[in-house]
Parts: structure tokens; C-alpha cells; sequence
């Protein structure tokens, strides 16, 4: 029986790929920073881990209590929308913690195992923002270019043995918490100086008519997962997709 471990699942695409896993037989281990047991069906399959993914200690306790797994899906992460100017350092470092340091982390933790047995599958949940500049996203989009430089990189060193990294690239996907909770996270107002540059990216919000929904994230994991000869890159959502086609 094949099993996942993801990070993150307490919302967004983490939940969605830990419940098509479990929907689709698979053992999944699905780790939250704060463990909460009512937001997927129970299952003999499902074990529910607290992990965050930004403390060390945690994330070797996760590890050694997971056991033996397939696929590691690194989803958990944050975001951030705001001039250059109107971050702080400490939101930059909690930005790269969470999106790019915890994703090497992680991903070294389970390599050992994925190595010695000449099997397993590391996903990199990124960002189509990565595909093309946009305003007041430069420290998050450098956070996740970093991942997709770093997973192409291991994809190279990991093949000899067997194991796979992918990168799945969603779209924008304002069904999850993402924004709630990045606008939760950042204190600073954008400064004066960008106010109308603000302005006009969220009038271009609300102008857009594609989305990235959690399943299209959840079916992308899923291809990265099973099929081996999948791209190195999966744009997940009808944004994410036409950006693709159009790089
Ligand atoms: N939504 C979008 O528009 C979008 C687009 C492209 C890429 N992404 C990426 O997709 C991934 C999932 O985002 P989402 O849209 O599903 O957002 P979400 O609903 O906010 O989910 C993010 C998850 O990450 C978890 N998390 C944050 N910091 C953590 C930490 N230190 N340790 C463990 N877990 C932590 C959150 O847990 P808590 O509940 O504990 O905070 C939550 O479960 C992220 O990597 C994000 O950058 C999102």
C-alpha cells in the first residue's frame, strides 16, 4: 500500500490532496501545525501528525513517528502582497522559512529512506507566479523561484537512485485560506508611495476569469505521484495552464 505525508492540511490544496489520496486508497499521513481531526473523514488510513514545518525538532519528531513513506508532498506555505518598501526583514525570513527553507528541510529529512530503498517521490508545491514578474509579489515569488530551482536541481541528483522531484504550480486560488491568511499575517499597509499600484492590482483581482481550484492541485499531486514520465513542471488550474502556454 502506497502512503503520502503532506504538509499543510489543515486547508487550501494540503486538505484537497490529503482527501483524494485517502478517497483513492492510499495511506495518508496528513500534518498540520495544529492538529485538528475534524476537517477530513476518518479513515483506518489517515493519521493526523502536528508538524511545523519551520522547527527542526518538529519536523524530525514528524518524520520518525510517519515511518516509511512514498511521497512527500511539500504544500505548506504562506504568502505575501506588498511593496519591497512596505516589508519587513521579518516577514521576508518567515516567507522563506515556511516556502523555501522548509521545503530543502523536509525534503532532506526523507531522502535517506527514498535513497535506500530506490523508490519514492518528492512534490514541490510552487507558484505559477514563478512563470511571469508580477507587482508587489517579489519576495514571495523569489521564495518559490527558489523552490523550483532547487527541485530541478535535486531532480537531477535523485535520479540515479531512483527517486523523483516534481513541481506543481497552481494558479490563483481564492477558495483557500491563502489570502485570509496572508493579510492576517502582514501588519504593514502597503506605503503611500505604491498606493495606486496597489489599486490596480486588486481591481485586476477582481477582473480575472480564470481560477486555480483545489482538486486541479490535488489531480496535479496526484499525476506527480503516479506517473513517472509526468513533466518536471505541472501547471495545476485554468490560469496556471494558459500561463504555461503562453511562457
Ligand atoms: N492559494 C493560492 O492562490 C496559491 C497559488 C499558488 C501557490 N500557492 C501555494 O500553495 C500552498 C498551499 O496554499 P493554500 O492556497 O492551500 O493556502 P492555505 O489554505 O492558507 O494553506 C496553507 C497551509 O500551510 C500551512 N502552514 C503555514 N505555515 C506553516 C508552518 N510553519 N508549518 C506547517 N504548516 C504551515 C497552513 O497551516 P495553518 O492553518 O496552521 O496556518 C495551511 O494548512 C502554499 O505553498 C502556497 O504558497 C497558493
Amino acid at each position: 500500500m502506497n502512503t503520502i505525508l503532506v504538509t499543510g492540511c489543515s486547508s487550501g490544496f494540503g486538505l484537497e490532496t490529503a482527501r483524494t489520496f485517502l478517497d483513492r486508497g492510499w495511506t495518508v499521513i496528513a500534518t498540520m501545525r495544529a492538529p485538528r481531526g475534524d476537517v477530513l473523514p476518518g479513515s483506518e488510513r489517515l493519521r493526523i501528525l502536528p508538524l511545523d514545518v519551520t522547527d527542526a525538532d518538529s519536523i524530525a519528531r514528524a518524520v520518525e513517528a510517519a515511518g516509511p513513506i512514498d511521497v512527500l508532498v511539500n504544500n505548506a506555505g504562506v504568502g505575501l502582497l506588498n511593496a519591497l518598501e512596505g516589508v519587513s526583514m521579518n516577514e521576508v525570513h518567515e516567507v522563506f522559512e515556511t516556502n523555501t527553507m522548509s521545503t530543502i528541510a523536509m525534503t532532506k529529512a526523507v531522502l535517506p529512506q527514498f535513497r535506500e530503498r530506490r523508490a519514492g517521490v518528492v512534490v514541490n508545491v510552487s507558484s505559477s507566479v514563478t512563470m511571469r514578474p508580477l507587482h508587489l509579489l517579489s519576495v514571495y515569488t523569489a521564495s518559490k523561484a527558489a523552490v523550483n530551482a532547487f527541485t530541478e536541481s535535486l531532480a537531477l541528483e535523485l535520479e540515479p537512485f531512483g527517486v523523483r522531484a516534481r513541481l506543481v504550480l497552481p494558479g490563483a486560488a481564492p477558495e483557500t485560506s491563502f489570502g485570509a491568511n496572508a493579510r492576517a499575517r502582514m501588519g504593514g499597509t502597503v506605503p503611500e508611495a505604491y498606493a495606486d499600484m496597489a489599486a490596480q492590482v486588486y481591481a485586476g483581482f477582481q477582473q480575472m476569469t480564470q481560477f486555480t481550484r483545489a482538486s486541479d492541485v490535488a489531480e496535479a499531486v496526484w499525476r506527480a505521484a503516479t506517473d513517472p514520465s509526468c513533466p518536471m513542471r505541472l501547471p495545476a488550474g485554468a490560469d496556471a495552464t494558459a500561463l504555461a502556454a503562453a511562457a
